[in-house]
């Protein structure tokens, strides 16, 4: 595997509040992810200037998790569609019809824009919670049986994946098959810590579990260099690709 497949296979989000941090930032990793995550403290700070920093290898991943009304959902979609960012996020459990919508207007955005579509991918359960803290929303059973549920609704749909933890990727693979994008945050290295993740997990151990493509934010961020943090995380994944499950 290429270290340009490698670079692909990694997002660092930008989580700053102004346009100017984040082009610093940028700059600072020196193109080495292939991906920039733009969030909402990022979007609401800078709006659609925060979807122009990727440079010629790079793509911006739009991650602001939409979970509303399907009509809503849809005209959000379309908006960021035709901005060209490569990948959105939406919450699995808005539902099918919320679902279908934001796969519609993506397709329909694309095809009017003249642009790529974008992978839409669900939000599953998110990786700073656990059993207890679902049990305490109410929803029944472990995260496993809660991930199984929305990534099959996520395919009945015809999403191109979901967001879930290296923990649940080998069971998200099994149950959605080869083509299916897993989205795996929550990436810390032997030594980093946790933050307020629950579910972490290495980036070999991720990569080797099944992810496609691994969000690792403040390890890198708030590195004395970035760019050289990123690259480590870059060869760790590219040592990787193609080695047995744990
Ligand atoms: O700094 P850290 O590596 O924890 O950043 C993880 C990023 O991934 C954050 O931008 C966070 O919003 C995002 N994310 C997450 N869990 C999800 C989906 C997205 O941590 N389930």
């Amino acid at each position: 595997m290429s270290e340009s497949e490698a670079r692909r296979r990694l997002a660092v989000p930008l989580d700053v509040s102004s346009l100017g941090e984040a082009r610093a930032l940028v700059g600072a990793l020196e193109g080495v992810p292939g991906w920039l995550k733009v969030g909402f403290e990022l979007f609401g700070a800078a709006g659609p200037q925060a979807l122009a920093l990727a440079g010629e290898s790079q793509r911006v991943f739009l991650d602001l998790k939409l979970h509303d009304i399907p009509n809503t959902v849809a005209r959000a979609v379309a908006v960021a569609t035709a901005q060209g960012v490569g990948m959105l996020t939406l919450h699995a459990a808005g539902g099918a019809a919320m679902l279908a919508a934001a796969r519609d207007a993506a397709a329909e955005g694309a095809a009017a824009a003249g642009a790529e579509r974008p992978l839409l991918v669900a939000v599953t359960v998110l990786t700073s919670l656990d059993a207890a803290a679902l049990k305490e929303a109410g929803v029944p059973g472990g995260v496993g049986d809660q991930v199984a549920r929305l990534v099959d609704l996520a395919c009945s749909v015809g999403l191109d994946g979901v967001v879930a933890s290296a923990q649940e990727a080998p069971a998200i693979r099994r149950r959605a098959g080869p083509d299916f994008t897993i989205v795996t945050p929550g990436i810390r290295g032997a030594a980093d810590s946790a933050d307020d993740q629950s579910r972490t997990a290495t980036p070999g151990q991720a990569i080797r579990a099944g992810s496609d493509l691994l969000v690792m934010g403040r390890p890198i961020v708030r590195a004395p260099d970035p760019a050289v943090a990123a690259a480590a995380v870059v060869a760790e994944i590219e040592a990787s690709l193609g080695a047995p499950a744990d």
